[in-house]
Parts: structure tokens; sequence; C-alpha cells
């Protein structure tokens, strides 16, 4: 029997049907085996008194064996509802450690959102510190409702849809809540699954068959093909439920190592296993019902996206391994003497002194300072890198011994396991080892006194190099060798040493999770690459292991960051890229994919990334151009500057000892990038007014073509396409030799962005071509696009003439808006400009809704109009046909008007 329990608490009885066929159908359900599949045998599944083997499967006992049991009556919250749960057979066990005795709390917020949270009735447990928006009192009129099982009933729990009643969340199975293991699984409405990350991922949607296990948990991890958990950790997901497009979304709100199983039962109904090693069970389901709207009810609740000055949506030049000024000159002159544009040069860990933070080489990099002056002088900003370990030197390293003073280092969470060749000097703190030659102590950044004390550092840092943004890598946190005789760049000429952790439960856990097995985890435990588990961090009240707050590391660096350089620049909008980001994070971060190949498959990947982190509330995104690791080939990098001219955070980067790879290095692959460049540049109006609605709303601004056709089948597996916002689609070339590609035209009209030319009526496939210099973009029908004369930089172009790009759908009409603040500050709504355009009855109207003086000065000089069925015979604005011209292509029927009309009055253009 499984109780309906509604808002009101009105109960009601439902069959819960239990029937044996479905213990059938729930062989599927796996067991976890802490070395992996492999090692399943009969034997093996003995061993856990939770398992069953049938079948030649070692799987899961049934909910009335393994699981919980309803005791009592719903209690009513006020805000939902709870009840109590009892294991049912303690003896049965997983791993030990069971908890006995649980709650069940359903939690309504908005209307279309629900917690639930499932937690020790009797101990305190961990929970993630990270704040989340939540409503004051429940909403009224849920779009959902959740059921629990009836007191004394074996424990399951669903949640409806009570428009359509169907189920989007429905346990089954066992549910498993040990001490360092807790196990579920649910029902998925269909197999149309995107989401979790930071994942290798190499499509957006998810794989059912076979059954596909990623793990979740912050890791120092390149991109690759296989399985592998990567820098940042995101457990969220999205299904579209149904041929309508209803969609819904789930935060597993852990910070935990996790994983996420997605398999088919033996009926073929998709599932989905969660596997967590801490915490509490603690998920938000968001009702959508569109997938756009489940991405700004998360971020509603996670925090909207930071809005993003409108330079750093310039071109990015970067590489590790410029390896002295004279590097970064000559790249920016190749830069120059082609004209391709860039905002912003970046400079790596080797302009350091010794790979130490807050220190400039004076050898190689001696006349920095001179050289970020020469960069400001020419309209570029500079962000430069610092790593979070800082190196032990106390005596001659003042960064590090006033870290030491204000006590900010993690330390090892038992003075008994500081080992006996500590470092001198580093008291109970944790040694690592990452890029200085010395060994390093990492900074806590959950605690006050660290903020406080990193902010003070980024001050003293910027009195001596005028930076204007900040890159923090390696924030995971980074360590190298754990475990390990050595770190692989430890010094020849010392001894062989490397942080070891301790075996015990925190670094040597019951079920470690896949991530032991997947990628270069060459210790096989969960402390690889990174710190040991045995670690204490604090936020100044409560202490915290490491064990829990690990993937929350990049977080809590990306805050204090942040904070750090909204203190040195006053009234800006500051730009942090973190490499390691947690829910939440999009608030201060932008992102970069990570280290990545010359490689057409991570080409490819980069889209799959993109569009994932868009759903994580991060849309200021992007991968490495051209490829971090190996080198691309000329016509590799043509066709990477294309695709990357559309990456909201767009920066070609690469490794130590490659060759240069910037686009000034091939004539071919600079032309192609001035020319693609410039497109992005002269759309970045638009850009950036998908930005302003990310940072008010919580919307996407790169877009799987699911999000904007919901109802489009064929759409839902479509992942070497994006849009940006709803109307421009993007189909790069990501295909070795390709001059052409094959390209989904969903519903509408779709027009070759840069003639006009209509190439598709959709929905249809068609092959387009695209030769080497030509990457595919098309309009839809209905947009209205604004953009600005670009130039080398935003500096420039900001201040050029505006135009519009006008895409008339089957019926003759079409809308956008333009939307301009000065492109940096405060963001204050009703300072920042913005107009509302519409065509309709051949009459294109402006209207202003505020902001006027933001936009003195800016004109609107041409307006191209795509799908414009013949010649006018008059153009007007306001009902003067004064300065006004224009050019009809009735080939192509494309309508180009110049004219000239400032976007401070309202206006009303009639073409007759
Ligand atoms: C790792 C980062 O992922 C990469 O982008 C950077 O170049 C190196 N660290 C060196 O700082």
């Amino acid at each position: 029997m499984l109780f309906k329990v509604s808002p009101s608490l009105v109960l009601f009885v439902i069959c819960w049907a239990l029937a044996t066929a479905q213990q059938t159908k729930l062989q599927a359900i796996e067991c976890p085996f802490p070395e992996g599949q492999d090692v399943a045998s009969e034997t093996e599944c003995g061993k856990y008194t939770a398992c069953e083997w049938t079948n030649g499967r070692c799987h899961v006992v049934d909910a009335h064996i393994g699981g919980y049991q309803v005791v009592g009556d719903p209690v009513d919250t006020g805000r939902g509802f709870r009840v109590n749960l009892q294991k049912i057979d303690p003896n049965v066990t997983m791993f030990g450690g069971d908890i006995i005795n649980l709650i069940f709390e359903a939690i309504y917020h908005e209307a279309y959102h629900v917690q639930i949270k499932i937690y020790d009735a009797d101990n305190a447990r961990y929970e993630v510190p990270v704040p989340i928006n939540l409503p004051a009192s429940a909403e009224p009129n849920p779009l959902y409702t959740v059921g629990v099982s009836g007191n004394g009933d074996t424990f399951h729990f669903n949640v409806t849809r009570n428009s359509n009643g169907r189920t989007m969340f429905r346990s089954m199975g066992p549910l498993t809540f040990e001490d360092q293991f807790l196990q579920f699984h649910t029902w998925l409405s269909s197999t149309y699954l995107y989401g979790f990350g930071e994942n290798t991922h190499t499509s957006f949607r998810h794989v059912f068959e076979p059954r596909t296990t990623f793990p979740i948990f912050a890791r120092d991890q390149p991109v690759g093909t296989e399985q592998m958990n990567e820098y940042g950790q995101h457990p969220y997901y999205m299904v579209v439920e149904d041929d309508e497009g209803n969609s819904h979304s789930v935060l597993l709100y852990t910070s935990n190592a996790m994983e996420y199983s997605t398999f088919l039962l033996d009926d073929g109904t998709p599932a989905l296993t969660l596997r967590t090693i801490g915490g509490i069970i603690d998920i938000h389901v968001f009702l959508g019902p569109t997938p756009e709207e489940t991405n700004v009810q998360y971020a509603t609740m996670m925090g909207y996206p930071a809005f993003p000055p409108y330079w750093s949506l310039g071109f990015h030049l970067s590489r590790w391994g410029y390896n002295s000024t004279t590097g970064v000159r000559e790249a920016r002159e190749r830069m120059k003497a082609m004209g391709i544009p860039q905002d912003v040069q970046t400079m790596d860990i080797d302009y350091m002194y010794r790979q130490r933070d807050f220190t400039y080489d004076p050898t190689n990099w001696a006349d920095m300072p001179d050289l970020i002056q020469e960069l400001h002088n020419d309209n570029l900003r500079v962000t430069l890198i610092l790593d979070p370990a800082l190196v032990i030197d106390f005596d001659n390293y003042p960064p590090a011994q006033r870290g030491k003073d204000a006590d900010v280092f993690i330390k090892w969470s038992d003075k008994a396991l500081v080992p006996a060749d500590q470092e001198p000097g580093t008291d109970d703190y944790m040694v690592g080892y990452v890029w200085p030659d010395n060994k390093t102590i990492f900074p806590d950044f959950l605690n006050p006194d660290a903020q406080a004390w990193w902010i003070n550092e980024l001050k003293l840092f910027h009195d001596i190099l005028a930076y204007d943004s900040i890159w923090i890598d390696m924030n995971e946190p980074a360590n190298f060798g754990t475990n390990l005789d050595k770190p692989w760049n430890w010094p020849p000429e010392l001894e062989p040493w490397s942080l070891k952790c301790p075996d015990n439960a925190l670094d040597s856990p019951p079920y470690p999770t896949k991530m032991i097995r997947v990628g270069d985890n060459n210790s096989n435990k969960i402390s690889d690459h990174t710190i040991c588990m045995s670690a204490n961090q604090t936020d100044g009240t409560t202490t915290y292991l490491h064990y829990d707050v690990h993937s929350l590391y990049g977080w809590s660096e990306t805050v204090a960051t942040f904070q750090g350089l909204l203190e040195i620049f006053p009234g800006t909008r500051p730009v942090v890229l973190s490499r390691s980001t947690f829910p939440g994070s999009g608030q201060y971060a932008v992102h970069w994919l990570g280290d990545n190949s010359a490689d057409w498959e991570h080409m490819h990947m980069s889209i799959v990334g993109m569009l994932d982190f868009n759903m994580f509330g991060l849309p200021m995104v992007g991968a490495d151009v051209c490829g971090f690791f190996n080198e691309p080939d000329m016509e590799m990098c043509a066709r990477w500057m294309e695709l990357g001219a559309f990456y909201p955070f767009s920066r070609n980067h690469n490794t130590l000892g490659m060759q240069d790879q910037d686009p000034g290095v091939w004539p071919e692959v600079g032309a192609i990038s001035r020319d693609t460049l410039l497109l992005r540049y002269k759309y970045l109006p638009f850009l950036y007014s998908l930005f302003h609605k990310a940072h008010m709303h919580g919307n996407s601004v790169v877009r799987p073509l699911l999000n904007v056709f919901p109802n489009d089948l064929t759409a839902r597996d479509v992942d070497d396409q994006f849009f940006w916002g709803s109307s421009l689609m993007i189909a790069p070339v990501i295909t070795q030799g390709a001059t052409s590609r094959d390209v989904y035209f969903p519903e509408g009209l779709w027009y070759e962005l840069r003639y006009g030319v209509l190439t598709a009526t959709g929905p249809i496939t068609q092959t387009v071509n695209a030769p080497m210099e030509f990457i595919p973009l098309f309009i839809r029908g209905g947009a209205i696009l604004p953009w600005q004369e670009p130039a080398e930089n935003t500096e420039l172009s900001k201040m050029n003439a505006y135009g519009l790009t006008m895409a008339l759908d089957a019926t003759g009409t079409a809308s956008g808006e333009i939307f301009w603040d000065g492109g940096d500050g405060e963001h204050v709504m009703s300072e920042a400009y913005m107009s509302h355009l519409n065509f309709a009855a051949n009459a294109l109207n402006m209207t202003i809704m505020h902001g006027e003086t933001a936009v003195s000065g800016l004109n609107l000089e041409t307006i191209s109009i795509y799908g414009y069925p013949s010649d006018p015979t008059t153009i007007t604005v306001n009902g003067d046909a004064t300065g006004v011209s224009w050019f009809f292509d009735n080939v192509i029927k494309v309508l180009e008007v110049y004219l000239n009309v400032p976007l401070s009055q309202n206006f009303i253009i009639n073409f007759n």
C-alpha cells in the first residue's frame, strides 16, 4: 500500500503493485563491489547479506528484506510532512554501519519544487553547508504530490506530477543507509536523461544500454573517453518525461564522493541508481515543466549566474609555456598583425618565481609590469593564474608566513596522524607537493580567517602586478603523488617522498566508488591526486572532515577570490576562472572544461560539457580551443577556432612544451579566426543580453536543441549543434576532412546567418556546405538579433554603430530585444537599457523599457531583413523617409536598410 500525502495531508490509498513479476525486474539492480563488477561471482555475492545471486547476477535483495519499513503515520510539519522509518532487518547489510532509525521528510517549497530528505533520526550527520535560496513558506497549489508507504509497510516513496498523474520519481528496491554507504534506486519516466557532472560525457543524452556508471567527486582528471569523474561535483540531472516534452530535474545535494548508474530493468524500464558515501539523502525535485524552466528553477535555488563584464565575452589568449614576456609579446604581435580580435591575455604558472603564488620570475619575466601596461594600452585585460597550494618556505615567502600567522591551512583530523617526517614549522598542517620545488600546504577557504588572508594577498599582489582577473587552478585541490613513492615532478636529487594517507575509514572507505578504478588513479584510493580525507576544515564554527567537504574546495576558493576582486575593483564585476566547481559556483565563476587534447572527439565532447554546465547554472563556460595536450594540425585548429568563437567563454590554451597554437601561428587559421571572431564580436550584444537573462532569471545561454524544441524527439539526441539562446543555431564542423555536414533543422524557417539565404524549412535534416573557412550558422525565422560593428576588442566595438539581423517567420513577423548597460559595474536594472523590437504587418516597432541614457550616442544604422518578399517602395522612420536607403536582393529575398536612428528613442519603421 502506498499513501499519497498531499500538502493538505489528506491521505488516500493506492495500490503499490509489488507483484512477483516486479521482483524479477529488480534483479537488474546490481550490487556494488568495491573492486568493480569484474569480481562479481556467486562467492563474492554471498559475502553481502544485502545481495543475492540469481541467474548469474549479483543483485540487491528485495526491499522488504534489505530495506526499511514505515513506522507510524506521517506528521504534518506545516511545510510538508515527516514519517519515521526503521531498518527491517539490521543484519542485512552491504558494508555495515546501518542506521536503524531514519526520518523521511517532504518539504514543500515553490509550487514547482519539493525537497525530500532522509536522515538519521538520532544523530546529526554531515549536510552540505553551501547556502541555497528557499522560499519563506510553501507556495500554494503545488504541481506535485509526494507519496510514501503506509504504517508498517515496506518503505517506498514517489513524486508525481499533478497535472497528468505521471510519476517522476519512484523508489525501487531497498533503501540502504549506512554510515559510509547510502544507496537508492528510482524508476525513470524515460531514457531522455541529461546532466550529472563533472564527467567525461561523450554524448549529452545518457546511455542505459549497456549499463553505465560514472563516479562524481572533484578530481584533477584530464578529459578522456573512459567514464571518469573530473574537476567539479554536480549531482544534478534532468529527464524529459514524455513526447510533449514535460520535464523535471533532480539535485542530489551531496558533496561526498558518489556515483550514478543508468540501466534498464528486465522489462526495459529505465532506472537510475544513486550512491553516495556520506552525509544524508537530500533531494530537490523541480517540475519545470519545460527543460529550460527546470534550469531557471534550479538556478533560483542555487543562485543566479554572475553577470560577466562585456570584455570577458571577448577572446582570451593563453598558454602554459610562453616562458617569458617575450613569448607573450610574440603571440600578441601575431594577433595584431593579423587583426584577430582579442580582449584578454592570460598568463599561466610560468610567469611565477619558482611557481610560487603572488610572485613573478625576476629573470624571464622581469618586465612583467611593463608587459601588463602594454596590454592595457592595447585595451586588453590581463588574467593571472594562482594555485591554492603554497610552498613551505616561511622565512623567505611572506604569503605562507602570513597564512601561518593567521592559522589558515588545512590540518590533519587527528594530531596522531601527523607524519614523523613532518616539515619543520608546519605544525599539524597537511603537507603535500604540487608545482613549486618544495612541499606545500593548503589554505582552508571555508575558514573566514583564510578568506581574509587570501583577500589580503590578492590585494598585495595587485599592487605588484596590475592584473584584471584571476584564474584559480588546481583547486580540487590537486596534489601530486599522493600515496605513491614520490610525485612525478619530485626533484630528482631529493630522497623520494610523498603525502601518504592513513589506512582508516575515511581514506579507505568500504565503498570508495568507481573513482578509484578510473583514469590515472595510480594509488587506487579516493585521495589519489588530492590531499587525504583525514583532514579537518572549519568555517569558524563547525569542524568539517575533508572527506565530506572535499568537493567544496573549488567553490570556497571561488567565493573568496570573487570577494577579493570586488574589494580590489569596487563597483565592477569580478571575473574568476575556476577549474573546480559545485552547485552555486555559477554566481561567482567562469569555468573551462579542463585539460583536453588536440583531438576531434574532445572537440565534440566540449559541446556536451558546455551544455552540461549551462544546466548546472554556470553558463560562462568553454573548452581549451585547439586542445591543451598534444598539437593540433592546421585544420583542427581552424575548425576549433570556429567552434570556440561560439563558446560563451572563448579561450585558446595550450600546455607546456607544445608548439604555439595561437591563431596567428598559421596564416590560414589566422584569417579564419579573424573572420569568425569578428562574427562573434558582431553578435556580442546578443550574447550579452543572454547573459543578462541568465543573471536575472537563471536561464541558460548556450542551449541544446531540446530546450528550444522540447517536443521534437529528434532534437533530443542532437549534441553536435547548439543554440545561443533560442534563435541562433551553431552547427560546427567537428569531423576531420569534412567540407559539409548534416544539420538537423527543427520546425520553422532557418536562414544562413551571414547572407540570409533561406536554407531549410524544418523539421528536416539537410546537408550543408562547410568549406574549411566556414562554420554553419543559422538564424531562426521569427528572431531579431542585435549586433554592433565588430572591432579588435570590445572597448572599441562597444562604441560602434548597431545593426539588426531580422529573420521573418512564415507569418512575416519577428521579435527581439536590445540590452546595454555600459558593460561593467553593479547591475542596476532601472539604469540599464532595454528595448523590445517587434516586426509585424510591415512595421518595425522599437519600444524602450528603461535606461535611455545608457545608449546615448549609439545609433542603429543597418537592418537586414531575411525572407522579405519584395522590394519596398518607401521606408520611413517615424513617418519620415529622409536619410533612409536600402538594397533589395530579389534572388535571396534579403532587404538591407541603411539609416541612422538613435537607440535612445522609440521608433516605428514602416515598409511599404
Ligand atoms: C592545470 C590546468 O588545467 C592547465 O590549464 C594549466 O595550464 C596547468 N595546470 C598549469 O598551470
